[in-house]
């Protein structure tokens, strides 16, 4: 029989305060007083008023996105004054967001303070890796305390709102945004958004020194057709329920304070104005208590998507959808108070949103002192701060994989002499990432530095450049597939060195935003500079930098060692000179498994069965002609200098449907490391069919060399359910594989019932 679990709807139990008419309002705080202050002022509100804190404006200086023809700076102070903005975005600095707050605070008829939002998404000035990267060292400490790194400079200059964590699940690295998110699994995606979120909004909303996060993209964003930006979503509802919802639940879970709903259609619904999305399963069925902020005009672009016949249609529908706040599209700010009068828009749905708004606002403790965030004496001390810098560069040293260690060539010896070849090794700027908007360029320890601070002995040769032209947050790219300066000088380098490390990979706004590929290979001149040095000196040892998984099939058959360092932040240089020589050990496993080619995205481990899986003897059966199914980099995997063996597996079942599974780890070697441990389950058969293998459990435990642990996981019927096609969590008794190891594909399994 199937067991239903009803954690959806339970969590929607608010308490009631009362309105002045005598109504009962719902409540969006727990705090004592809170609610019942947010009643007294939406009391003394207009509807005008109102309407104003449901709009949010760009700054005046910098734009994440396309300004429409309304964005001009003078309107939006005269909208500020008349109490018709709610919130600003991309405002930098102490100074600048004091100066707005005032406006808002002394020169609006109520004195509602702004709420100041950004993307401070791994870091604001001070940088950790890049999320995709931050994910591999899935070490949920290490990922907190850089969220909570970021929202001390983030909030020393004025942010109280972070539109972070990202927590899409991406399968397709074609899509740019991977880098921002936590990869393929949502299990371990979960984990990660709650662990940022916590790290964001730490214990106090009202501390001066935390924020808002913002759970984003809801939903499905990360499903873009063809790894396409802003394309198109179609997904079955098993996926959705399964794979991109679990994330979202588990942030809203941890209280996350605010949700950005997403640009992308959802089987033909646009998500900004999907009721379903936001009312019927984030507002009623898990009882979320913040606000939905639209993406960046989000609400316009319904027009084109062929939803919105206008952008008054499109205010109509975002606002009954549930989309509190409206982000750059000026469809409330310019349509909402007539919708309401024509009685299209319920004045009750515009309370509701003002109430969820202003909930925050008061959490934040904006109305106690609204430029406690604003302070340029905290901006001078938290900046770049020393501290930081540790903590980045120690999920920095976390985040990087091994991929590949023939003859154990890393880690490299002192005394050898060694040839670094490639423009990144010199670049200051590129491990950076995409999402740097509060950070400065040339910030970052450059490859070249990590290793002139440890004194040890190379010589360098850029090759051709990587890049041509302006590099901007919101220009494309130009790589260099011409120009081929450098080369010679570079293999001539090679062939005199006992060593080569080639440091190559994608340029750091080669990623995020808007910057899809359909080639996942070397960009540029990088792999036929590969090819030739290869020639006169194979012992070559490849530092990849990237921001996405890359295919590299032939870097792997041919090259002797693979370090991943994605864009790993402010103290790049340094987190990979020390892994190269042995005073970091690797203990990364890859978030998103690496193709063969691209021809096989989207790729994941988390795959259902298909009815021919095959090896087949003749052709009918799911495969292709010319690669392996599997991915070249499978989910979970990573190497260390260590050795780690597995044994002793055992499963208990126990009376009360709950498993116990524990396994013995040693660390065979000679050498101290950290080994992350991963639990695999495949529900045999199932009403809806399960994945070949779901990650449950995960345990990172460091090991003296020769030491042996017990490493122990407990399955509870929310490891062991899923979610039906109704959206309803449930358990069905039957036979389950657990597998236990080193990554999604290699480790020892069992097999056991539950009743
Ligand atoms: C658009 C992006 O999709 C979103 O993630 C971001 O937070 C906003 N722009 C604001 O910059």
């Amino acid at each position: 029989m199937t067991r239903n679990y009803t954690f959806y709807t339970a969590a929607f139990l608010l308490a009631l305060v009362f309105t002045g008419c005598g109504q009962k309002a719902p409540v969006y705080s727990n705090h004592p007083d809170i609610p019942a202050k947010v009643e007294t002022l939406l009391a003394k509100m207009t509807l005008e008023e109102k309407v104003g804190q449901m709009n949010q404006y760009n700054g005046f200086y910098d734009a994440t996105g396309p300004l429409p023809e309304e964005g001009d700076a003078r309107h939006k102070l005269e909208h500020l004054r008349n109490g018709w903005v709610g919130s600003v975005l991309n405002v930098r600095g102490a100074k600048a967001t004091r100066e707005l707050q005032r406006i808002a605070v002394e020169e609006t008829r109520l004195g509602i303070p702004l709420i100041f939002g950004l993307d401070v998404i791994h870091g604001h000035k001070t940088l950790a890796p890049v999320p995709l990267g931050e994910a591999a060292s899935w070490d949920m400490q290490a990922i907190e305390k850089s969220a909570r790194m970021a929202a001390v400079e983030a909030t020393a200059v004025g942010q109280n709102w972070t539109f972070a964590p990202m927590v899409d699940i991406t399968r397709d690295a074609r899509w740019g945004r991977v880098m921002e998110g936590a990869g393929e699994d949502p299990f371990l995606g979960a984990h990660i958004g709650v662990a940022r979120v916590k790290g964001f909004q730490g214990d106090d909303l009202a501390a001066d020194n935390t924020m808002a996060a913002c759970a984003k993209h809801f939903a499905g964003y990360g499903f873009s057709e063809s790894g396409r930006d802003y394309n198109t979503v179609d997904v079955g509802t098993s996926t959705l329920y399964n794979v991109i919802l679990p994330p979202f639940l588990a942030t809203v879970e941890a209280d996350v304070k605010t949700v950005m709903n997403s640009f992308n259609t959802l089987n033909g619904i646009p998500a900004t104005g999907s009721a379903f999305l936001q009312r019927t399963i984030l507002k009623e069925r898990w009882g979320f208590k913040g606000f939905v902020v639209s993406d960046w005009g989000s609400g316009r672009e319904m027009i084109p998507h062929g939803y919105a016949m206008d952008l008054n249609h499109a205010a109509e529908l975002a606002a009954n959808a549930g989309s509190d706040m409206d982000m750059e599209s000026y469809a409330y700010v310019k349509h909402l108070v007539a919708l309401v009068q024509a009685g299209k828009v319920k004045e009750e749905i515009i309370n509701d949103a003002v109430r969820r708004i202003l909930t925050v606002k008061f959490e934040l403790g904006l109305f106690d002192d609204p430029y406690r965030y604003c302070s340029e004496d905290r901006e001078k001390k938290w900046l770049y701060h020393p501290e930081h810098q540790q903590v980045a560069l120690d999920v920095a040293k976390k985040s990087i994989v091994l991929l590949k260690n023939d003859a154990q060539m890393l880690p490299l010896n002192r005394a050898q002499n060694i040839a670094v070849i490639g423009a990144l090794a010199n670049d200051k700027t590129s491990p950076l990432g995409s999402w740097r908007i509060g950070s400065d360029d040339g910030t970052a320890i450059s490859v070249l530095e990590g290793l002139d601070a440890l004194g040890v002995p190379y010589a360098f040769a850029r090759g051709p450049e990587l890049v041509t032209g302006p590099l901007a947050f919101s220009t494309e790219l130009e790589f260099n597939t011409t120009d081929k300066t450098g080369m010679k000088a570079a293999v001539a380098l090679a062939k005199k060195a006992k060593t080569v490390v080639m440091v190559l990979g994608e340029h750091g706004l080669q990623t995020g935003e808007g910057r899809s590929r359909t080639d996942l290979g070397l960009p540029g001149l990088q792999q036929e500079l590969l090819e030739q040095v290869y020639a006169v000196n194979p012992n070559i040892v490849l530092v990849l930098m990237n921001g996405r998984p890359l295919a590299i099939p032939w870097a792997d058959e041919h090259l002797p060692a693979i370090l991943e360092t994605w864009h790993l932040g402010s103290q790049s240089g340094h987190a990979i000179a020390q892994t190269l020589y042995g005073l970091n050990n690797p203990s990364g496993k890859l978030p998103m498994s690496f193709p063969r080619n691209v021809g096989q995205c989207p790729i994941y481990y988390n795959h259902l069965n298909t009815g021919r899986p095959g090896p087949g003897t003749d052709v009918f059966w799911s495969h292709y002609m010319d690669v392996p199914n599997s991915p070249l980099y499978p989910f979970g995997y990573g190497l260390s200098y260590a050795s780690f063996a597995y044994a002793n597996l055992s499963v208990a079942v126990k009376e009360d449907g709950t498993v116990d599974v524990s396994v013995q780890v040693t660390n065979e070697s000679e050498v101290a490391g950290a080994e992350v441990t991963q639990l695999y389950l495949h529900d045999r058969v199932a009403s809806v069919a399960r994945p070949v293998r779901e990650l449950k459990g995960f345990s990172k435990n460091h090991f003296n060399p020769g030491e042996s642990k017990t490493v122990s996981f407990r399955l509870t019927h929310k490891e062991l359910g899923f979610f039906d096609n109704n959206g309803t969590f449930i358990m069905e008794p039957g036979t389950f594989d657990v597998m236990v190891g080193t990554s999604s594909q290699e480790g020892l399994s069992a097999t056991f019932d539950v009743k």
